[in-house]
């Protein structure tokens, strides 16, 4: 781990994103979820990192994002804050932490606070979500919306599917993140819903949208880092943009590493230590003196003592 200190430039705030739509500036948010792509992603100039319970899927490999804890979620925020200190850092409340009772939405925000470093917090869904979302900010903790495709709604939803396609649902997403706005957020989230409907809420909203799957009128855009790096096998969401094959990569350096192994191509002599020739002379008499007379073998041996465990 490298030592250097993180140069510290102007921090990304929450209302410092709210002033950027106002100057029409686009910014850009990634997921992160441990120290080197956090210290990446900030050396890159990404204003925000998402500590996103998609973690739970694509680090942790569940099947949704459903079982992730809090403590799972501390854990990766604290790496997070870690790696980067410029850019806006929001953890992401996991399922039932902030869904049954206010109370339950500070507290857990508040870890996030005060045990894994984050500078505000994210939550799905609006309507019964209100009081939360103004409880947290109520304690001082800017509230990051998001509606479209909530992730922790799947079995309400049906799956990961597309929202808003049609009237009735279209209208409900754009209340929802009046709503959010109204409520307090400082951004919110739309995600998977058509481009014109992610325009329409744009336009209407003073807040930021960050759009994922939602075309590009949204004033931000946010990307699961292991997806735009290629970090895993197999398909992606269409709205995916792959700018590495990082699996791919893994995979074939993982691959010449065993057969350097094998083959005793690795390590070479540039990757060992050496000792002073005079210690190994030393050592080497040593032993060939005992060789030759092993009563000075036992003398050696009491000299040392009795040998440690
Ligand atoms: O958990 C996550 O990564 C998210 C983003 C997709 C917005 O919520």
């Amino acid at each position: 781990m490298s030592k250097e200190p993180i140069p510290i430039q102007r921090k990304v705030t929450a209302p410092g994103l709210r002033r950027r739509k106002e100057s029409g500036e686009k910014f850009s948010v990634v997921t992160a979820c441990d120290f080197p792509s956090a210290r990446a992603a900030e050396e890159a100039g990404i204003d925000v990192l998402l500590v996103g319970d998609s973690l739970g899927m694509v680090e942790l490999g569940y099947q949704n994002t459903l079982p992730v804890t809090m403590d799972e979620m501390v854990h990766h925020c604290r790496a997070v804050a870690r790696g980067a200190r410029r850019p806006l850092l929001v953890g992401d409340l996991p399922f039932l932490s902030y869904q049954v009772s206010p109370r339950e939405a500070v507290a857990n925000a508040g870890r996030f606070v005060k045990e894994g470093g984050m500078d505000a917090v994210k939550l799905e869904g609006a309507g019964g979500m209100l009081g939360a979302v103004r409880a947290i900010l109520g304690a001082g903790i800017p509230v990051m919306g998001h509606v479209g495709l909530t992730p922790q709604s799947i079995h309400l939803l049906g799956g990961f599917r597309v929202q808003g396609k049609d009237r009735e649902s279209a209208r409900r997403i754009l209340d929802d993140a009046l709503a959010l706005e109204e409520a307090g957020c400082f951004s919110v989230v739309l995600e998977a819903v058509p481009g014109r409907l992610a325009a329409l809420v744009t336009s209407r909203l003073r807040i930021p949208t960050v759009g994922i799957g939602a075309g590009v009128a949204c004033d931000a855009q946010v990307l699961v880092a292991h997806d735009l790096l290629g970090l895993l096998p197999g398909v992606t969401a269409r709205f995916v943009k792959r700018y590495e094959s990082l699996y791919e990569r893994m995979t074939e350096a993982f691959s010449a590493y065993r057969a350097d192994v094998e083959s005793g191509a690795f390590p070479m002599p540039e990757h060992a230590y050496e000792m002073p020739d005079e210690e190994w002379e030393a050592l080497e008499a040593e032993l060939s003196d005992e060789e030759t007379a092993p009563e000075r073998r036992a003398a050696v041996r009491d000299r040392r003592g009795p040998r440690r465990p």
